[in-house]
């Protein structure tokens, strides 16, 4: 197959591509944040939810692993990865699948020429479903595309779901679901009643309950993290959601013309900081936030230009200090995807036991979002609502 035939789907506007990628009103591949519209988040956050539920009891994992025995998955990843690769393994054993992986290109027949697309083909013949992280910005989607053409009557040849787990500085859609979940719980009615309980001044607003209605602060390398891209993509969805953007001083690092129109369009309002120490109108940026996500600067990426930049520029406007996090609303979860630099460390490690560190917390959410991905793509989602519902009841009963 010539990847020429792809080319014109590749470069569709984002609404058209979103419906070559589900199936039977279900995703069927994960490429694009784009394809999480706000009932697709919330079901899928349900869905991740009733995962973390059942699997609080060794009992409920048992039921857990009853849901995809039978299906293997392959976790192809070709860019370094610790969290993204390792919870998707956990989530896939958890539902009781197979899980193998090739991480290095170099030892795999890509060293003796094969393309990715033979690679990813041969993978297919092997595996239900290929998990794929790499550098190249397009890669998942284009790979998707092919896996349609297969399965089309005419070829009628074996075709599998693709998720993508971070291409190029372009996508992570998984990472902005795992993002939201952690926002969605943060500003859950059990926290705002303990919240309340504590001190009602320091609880947030009831109309701050769930994502919308809330002021985002994103900081660091705003220009070519990937995970601050799709999770801006899916706050957009939200009611009167507005974004503040903190980078350093050089236009790669900060927002894009592509990003700032598409949350323009979207109604979000946008305002762009060069550092976390300022003014916005009469307080400090940080008191009047209501959520900051932080990121490393992605040098991976960095072409000569912003090495020289990088080498002299003062970055440490965009670095936390435990000064910048007494400045936060007491109730302001910081999140962060993590890995942290441990050169720069943008979150300096006193700040892990302050109660609004969410990082860790955000790590594991990681599993319960892609377990629950898992069982959507494979349309146990319902299955699950019953083992759900089944499990508590015969808690409840066990409780009598
Ligand atoms: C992120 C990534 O790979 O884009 N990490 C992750 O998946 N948790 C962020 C990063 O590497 O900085």
């Amino acid at each position: 197959m010539q990847d020429t035939s792809i080319d014109p789907r590749v470069n569709l506007p984002v609404r058209q591509k979103t419906s070559l990628l589900e199936s039977e009103g279900r995703l069927r591949h994960v490429i694009l944040a784009s394809q999480f519209d706000r009932e697709r988040i919330d079901d899928l956050c349900k869905v991740a939810e009733q995962v973390r539920e059942i699997a609080e009891a060794p009992k409920g994992r048992e039921e857990l692993a009853k849901l995809l025995p039978h299906l293997n998955v392959l976790l192809y990843f070709t860019q370094p990865s610790t969290r993204t690769f390792l919870s998707f393994s956990a989530a896939a054993r958890l539902l009781g699948m197979g899980v193998e992986h090739a991480r290095d290109a170099e030892m795999s027949s890509e060293a003796k020429g094969e393309s990715d697309f033979d690679s990813v083909r041969m993978f297919a013949s092997y595996f239900d479903a290929i998990v794929m992280r790499s550098p190249k910005a397009d890669l998942a989607e284009r790979c998707a595309y092919m896996m349609n053409d297969l399965a089309d009557a005419k070829q009628n040849q074996r075709s599998v779901p693709i998720i993508n787990a971070g291409s190029g500085k372009d996508q992570h859609p998984t990472q902005s679901l795992l993002d939201i979940l952690t926002i969605k719980r943060t500003f859950s009615r059990s926290r705002y009643e303990e919240l309340h309980a504590q001190d009602p001044k320091h609880a947030f607003g009831v109309s701050q309950l769930d994502v919308g209605n809330k002021r985002y602060a994103f900081c660091g390398d705003v220009g070519r993290g990937r995970t601050i891209r799709s999770l801006a993509e899916l706050l957009s969805n939200y009611e009167n959601v507005s974004m503040c953007f903190i980078a350093p001083d050089h236009p790669k690092l900060q927002l894009s013309d592509d990003m700032r129109n598409l949350l323009l369009k979207r109604g979000v309002e946008v305002e762009e900081y060069g550092s976390l120490d300022v003014k916005a109108g009469k307080k400090w940026l940080l008191s009047t936030v209501d959520c900051l996500y932080m990121t490393r600067v992605q040098s991976e990426h960095d072409d000569n230009d912003l090495k020289t930049f990088l080498k002299t520029a003062d970055t440490s406007g965009c670095h936390l200090t435990v000064a910048r996090v007494h400045r936060m609303k007491p109730y302001a979860p910081i999140l962060h995807p993590f890995p942290r630099d441990s050169r720069v460390m943008e979150i300096p490690t006193e700040i892990d036991n302050d109660p609004r560190a969410m990082y860790f917390r955000q790590a594991r959410n990681g599993l319960w979002a892609r377990a629950g991905l898992l069982a959507h793509i494979f349309g146990k989602d319902k299955k699950l609502a019953d083992v759900h519902a089944d499990f508590f009841r015969e808690r409840h009963d066990y409780n009598r």
